[in-house]
């Protein structure tokens, strides 16, 4: 009989210890501990939730290859945890900025970070504490921003809720892209990579 898939097979003790050393190694990201040494924050130290921060230079190329003007959009990164890419949305010349994260001490770390950060402001940072499924969103075309946050029907749940806009999905570990096209979106820029934090695509769905 076929294996399950990863996601419905039951762990092994190899499977765990693999977590935990891939959950060592990037907690010692010099990557992510030198963003947070030189912006006053503390965005790196993982949670043993489900709170993971992009690395900042994946955040940057995703920012770099979103379709222009950004003046059009609004960023909102669907789960923010503790800031770090809505910050560094923030010193690019969106519409609006805004992180919406559903746990509470995350919500108000990031409300710190925002408080200490010395990097570049160019658009205000708005962080909603609140589920994706009902927070309020912004309106007009948007920059859709996700991090492996949460399973295929919770997004599914947020395109519903923006159907008949412009939406540009910036997806860091991105969901199956057949998935992606059956929701109308098409692909804009793919950047395969081994590494999951580091393998991203942008698609759009036109209103
Ligand atoms: C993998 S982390 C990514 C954090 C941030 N976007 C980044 O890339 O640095 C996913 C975050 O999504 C949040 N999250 C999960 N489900 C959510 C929901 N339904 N509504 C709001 N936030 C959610 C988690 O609490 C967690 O902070």
């Amino acid at each position: 009989m076929a294996e399950p898939p990863h996601s419905t097979r039951r762990p092994t003790p190899l499977d765990v210890v693999r977590e935990l050393r891939t959950w060592i190694a990037d907690q010692l990201d010099s990557e992510s501990r030198g963003f947070d040494r030189e912006h006053g924050t503390a965005t790196s130290w993982f949670d043993l939730g489900n709170y993971e921060p992009t690395p900042p230079s994946v955040v940057e190329a995703v920012l770099d290859a979103l379709p222009a003007p950004l003046e059009r959009y609004a960023f909102v990164d669907l789960g923010s945890g503790k800031g770090r890419v809505v910050l560094i949305a923030a010193g690019r010349p969106f519409r609006r900025v805004v992180g919406v994260e559903r746990r509470w001490m995350l919500h108000r770390r990031a409300q710190r970070n925002a408080a200490a950060y010395t990097g570049r402001v160019v658009t205000a940072p708005e962080w909603v504490h609140g589920d994706v499924r009902t927070a309020p969103l912004p309106d007009g075309p948007l920059v859709l921003f996700i991090y492996n946050p949460f399973g295929l029907n919770v997004l599914h749940a947020v395109l519903e809720r923006v159907a008949g806009r412009e939406v540009v999905l910036a997806a860091v570990f991105p969901p199956d892209h057949a998935w992606l096209e059956a929701q109308g979106f098409t692909a804009l820029h793919v950047v395969p990579n081994d590494v999951e934090d580091r393998r991203w695509s942008l698609f759009r769905r036109a209103p």
